[in-house]
């Protein structure tokens, strides 16, 4: 059974930026070799020296924020390494590295795994599910959003919850170039925003009961991956060319900041799927996770 209870809402006037930990992979080996979404076309070029501009710009953008920026060791050969957001699921001491759904980006997940054995949490285990990390999880407070449709497995919702023991609201993906939860829908401080025409019926009438004042995305900005954002609790980093979105998070009190990663997005990728959260457990004030 799921529970739908809704988060209270904020005083826009009172949010404020929570400093976050992030874990990127730079660039280095970023291509277009093969294509495992709708958006990856072999034939257009990437040019690297932008994309490495790009992302060193969103790593800036962060820092300058007061957050912190860890860096994996990039793989040659694992041109989607860059996006770090699918290289697990990170909460408090417990970690979970990806099980990838294509086996272009195999080898990402034993990568990903390697690093957070070394970083020192608690405990690190490989999803036996097949599981892309944040991409497909986002954690809501006290809950986690699930997606399932195209890459990430159900099964890997049930092990997600047994692992970290929180309760994990399962979505349907069912518009291909919107093929992981992180491309349709975006945690804010107490909503969400999302695309409804991303997911199946019942699972859009899901989310619309569980967040009634939900930023609903235009199609245009849905388009160009503006849901594929990182909030801090008052900034939300995201692309600039989802210039609605920016005006719709501005009006509930938050701060857009425009970040250009087109060349990413030449392999359907933007700011989030560039940045792996590594969720802190609030427990004072205030519970829940970061
Ligand atoms: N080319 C990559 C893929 O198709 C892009 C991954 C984007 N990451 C994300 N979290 N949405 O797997």
């Amino acid at each position: 059974m799921t529970s739908v209870a809704t988060l209270p809402a904020r005083d826009p006037a009172a949010r404020r930026p929570r400093p976050r930990s992030y874990l990127m992979c730079r660039p280095e080996h970023f291509e277009v070799t093969y294509a495992i979404n709708p958006w990856m076309d072999t034939s257009d070029p990437v040019d690297r020296a932008l994309a490495l501009a790009q992302w060193d710009a969103l790593r800036a953008a962060y820092e300058a924020h007061g957050h912190s920026v860890e860096v994996i060791e990039p793989v040659a050969g694992l041109p989607d390494m860059v996006f770090a957001a699918n290289g697990g699921l990170v909460i408090g001491e417990k970690a979970l590295s990806a099980r990838f759904a294509n086996p272009e980006r195999e080898k990402e997940g034993p990568a990903y795994h390697e690093w957070m054995a070394g970083r020192g949490f608690a405990e690190v285990m490989a999803a036996r599910e097949t599981n892309e990390g944040e991409g497909d999880f986002a954690i809501a407070g006290d809950r986690i959003l699930a997606g399932t449709g195209f890459r990430s497995a159900r099964g890997a919702h049930e092990e997600v919850a047994e692992y970290f023991g929180m309760p994990v609201v399962s979505l349907d993906l069912v518009d291909p170039r919107f093929y992981h939860l992180d491309t349709a829908l975006m945690v804010l401080d107490d909503t969400i925003a999302y695309y409804p025409a991303a997911f199946s019926g019942p699972s859009a009438r899901l989310l619309a009961q569980m967040y009634p004042d939900a930023i609903i995305a235009t199609d245009a900005d849905a388009e160009v991956l503006g849901l594929n954002g990182v909030c801090d609790g008052y900034h939300v980093f995201l692309t600039d060319k989802a210039t609605a979105l920016a005006e719709q998070l501005r009006a509930r009190g938050y701060e857009p900041i425009g970040i250009d990663l087109s060349e990413l997005l030449k392999s359907g990728g933007s700011v989030k799927c560039c940045t792996l959260e590594l969720h802190r457990v609030r427990t004072a004030a205030g519970s829940g996770t970061d």
